[in-house]
């Protein structure tokens, strides 16, 4: 695919990798081999399975996640150089569709690493992506730090990673500095003015540092990159990578401006982050977009009357769209009559006014007191009015 298919969207999900990255997140060989399924099946295009040179366990999880991969590409991640390149195709090679991703620090602070000058690392990463590409027909390169890289010394090292091979070259916003604006206008001007910047894909990789990762993307996209890199659940270094169902659910609802489609199934979403939160062993936020225990739940009672009549008074999406049973109505001090009314009619009790009065009297008193009032607190309150009558 290069950027001249338009309105395709491919979803690059880095979970096992940049995901496992975040300190405390390791998963078992078991539980990688899992959510690499939920992900193949889901629709995600390409899955970045591990950094097999890291150790014996990533190697052998990434080449048994590439022999039993259906549909997506299996992709390894590979620092430049030859040894860390050869292990990686190793790892993949069995895979229907590998995919080789190779990276460098290009800015200031990261050149000063290796300490290398401009053209040695330019030579470097001529030689990597030669290297690469006579291995594998589908090479991704990644200039680490792209957004702090000076503008003439980007241009130039992506040139000569096009000219080497790479079929993708990915823009890392590696500690989540850029904003927006800066994001799209990054993107636009690579593929505008860097010779044979139409003829890639070019991707984004956000990370979250000022919570812009998923805006910071959707702009990349405006600008014309067509592969978004993400996890599950944001899950990633310090706080976090683009979260793969804000970007999906962000280009289905907004599809009337943002005219992109990707191939993920949304309605596999809430399953696979509730397992990639129990084998990370990083809990979901309650307010979380789109996949926190909160994000289709109505407490107030104006909200609850509205949601009563019509969901889309307070719902841009159905909780169905992200494999949900149904909104919660959760009932405490803020809920009002109707919802009660409601709740307790989906309970089997059909109340008369002033039965429901009673009740409605017993439930906010109770509400004070407690943060959440249950179904079985509520059926006490029915019986116990029924008691004293
Ligand atoms: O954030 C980053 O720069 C990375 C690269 C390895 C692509 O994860
Ligand atoms: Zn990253």
């Amino acid at each position: 695919m290069t950027n001249a298919d338009k309105d395709r969207v491919v979803i690059f999900d880095t979970t096992l990798r940049d995901g496992e990255q975040s300190p405390g997140a390791t998963m078992t060989h078991d539980e990688k081999l899992e959510i690499a399924g939920l992900l193949d099946e889901m629709g995600v295009d390409i899955i970045e399975a591990g950094f097999p040179i890291a150790s014996e366990g990533d190697f052998r999880a990434v080449s048994e996640i590439a022999k039993n991969s259906k549909n997506s590409v299996i992709c390894g991640l590979a620092r430049a150089n030859t040894k860390d390149i050869d292990r990686c195709w190793e790892a993949i090679r069995h895979a229907e569709q590998p995919r080789i991703h190779t990276f460098i620090g290009t800015s200031p602070l990261h050149r000063a690493i290796p300490n290398l000058t401009q053209d040695e690392m330019a030579e470097r990463i001529h030689e990597t992506v030669t290297h690469a590409r006579n291995l594998c027909d589908n090479v991704q390169w990644s200039p680490m730090d792209a957004t702090r890289t000076e503008w003439d010394y980007l241009a130039r090292v992506v040139e000569i990673a096009i000219k080497a091979g790479a079929t993708t070259i990915n823009i890392p916003d590696t500690v989540g500095y850029t904003a927006p604006v800066e994001s799209a206008d990054l993107i636009r001007r690579l593929i505008n003015e860097v010779p044979g910047g139409d003829e890639v894909v070019f991707a984004t990789h956000c990370h979250n540092d000022l919570g812009m990762a998923t805006a910071n993307s959707l702009a990349a996209v405006a600008g014309g990159a067509r592969q978004i890199e993400c996890t599950i659940n944001g899950l990633g270094e310090r706080a976090g990578n683009t979260a793969l169902e804000e970007v999906v659910m962000a280009l289905k609802v907004r599809n009337d401006i943002m005219p992109y489609y990707t191939n993920v199934d949304s309605t596999k979403i809430m399953h696979i982050s509730r397992r990639v939160a129990t084998v990370s062993g990083f809990n979901v936020q309650y307010n979380k977009a789109i996949v926190g225990k909160n994000a289709f739940a109505h407490e107030s009672g104006i909200h609850q009357d509205g949601m009563l009549k019509n969901a889309e008074t307070f719902e841009i999406m159905r909780p169905s769209d992200v494999g949900l049973a149904e909104t919660n109505i959760v009932m405490g001090k803020h809920s009002g009559r109707a919802a009660l009314r409601a709740k307790l009619k989906d309970l089997g009790f059909e109340l008369g006014a002033n039965q429901l009065d009673d009740v409605f009297y017993r439930f906010k008193d109770l509400a004070d007191r407690k943060k959440e009032v249950y179904d079985e607190d509520l059926v006490a309150l029915v019986a116990a009015g029924e008691d004293e009558a």
